[in-house]
């Protein structure tokens, strides 16, 4: 993954960090209490999963792509600490903001660079959540290098959620695809183009890269979906 592609990829949601950030987090036009509460059901909703499939993380939270806290605030309520990783410094400056307002003392916002998100330790996370994140990455390339950054944070046993857009890649979307990227400025729905638009992988080339990794699957859900949601556990030895 070349650095430049990090960069004009973090520059595009800087520019929504600064101008739409609600927007660019959820294109259904949801703003205000009603954003964030809607992060708090779906942190919820994903915990209670992993409870009810005998996991219990706690400890310390990372949440990777946080935007404007929508999930990472939630996660707040339930870990002792959470970390919000982000590579817009206008989205994590907008967080910081609300984690100042709500007097939240147990989250803090990181900025990552060129896939990487050094000031967070090696083997310190107990539990990852990344949502509406990966879908949005435009190559295989960086997917990985966000994936190995992740797996690096993870304590052995600790555990991941992490959501992919895995719906095939139909003829006319791979169309779209080899299109998008030449189209003007403004050209076609905003939501397809750049950053917002999504892409899809395919779940094979995903799992050959977590168990790579050391990442085991312990489950799956959507599959196929545009909302493909992988739990995943750091192996506790290298195997
Ligand atoms: C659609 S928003 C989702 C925000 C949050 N996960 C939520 O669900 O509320 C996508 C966020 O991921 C961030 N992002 C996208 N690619 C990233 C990458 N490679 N590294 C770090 N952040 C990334 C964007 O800057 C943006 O804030």
């Amino acid at each position: 993954m070349r650095m430049n592609e990090h960069r004009a990829v973090a520059d595009r949601w800087d520019r929504y960090g600064r101008d739409r950030p609600e927007f660019a987090v959820l294109t259904d036009g949801r703003t205000g209490a009603e954003f964030y509460e809607s992060g708090r059901t779906e942190v919820f909703r994903i915990l209670d999963t992993i409870v009810a499939l005998g996991n219990h993380p706690r400890g310390r939270a990372l949440d990777l792509g946080c935007g404007l806290g929508r999930l990472t605030f939630a996660l707040a309520s339930r870990f002792d600490a959470v970390i919000g990783v982000d590579h817009s410094a206008a989205m994590l400056n907008r967080a910081r903001s609300r984690s100042h307002d709500l007097h939240v003392t147990n989250a803090r916002f990181v900025l990552a660079e060129d896939g990487r998100f050094t000031e967070v330790g090696t083997a310190t996370v107990d539990f990852a959540l990344s949502r509406l994140v990966f879908q949005h990455m435009p190559s295989v390339g960086m997917i990985a290098s966000n994936v190995t950054e992740l797996a690096r944070t993870l304590r052995p046993g600790g555990i991941a959620w992490l959501q992919f857009d895995t719906r095939p890649q139909t003829l006319l979307y791979r169309i779209w695809d080899w299109i998008e990227p030449h189209l003007p400025k403004g050209v076609g729905p905003e939501t397809r183009r750049a950053p917002l638009r999504r892409y899809r992988r395919r779940p094979i080339e995903l799992e050959g890269l977590l168990g790579n990794l050391g990442l085991e699957i312990l489950h799956q859900f959507g599959q196929n979906s545009e909302c493909h949601e992988y739990l995943i556990r750091a192996r506790v030895t290298a195997s």
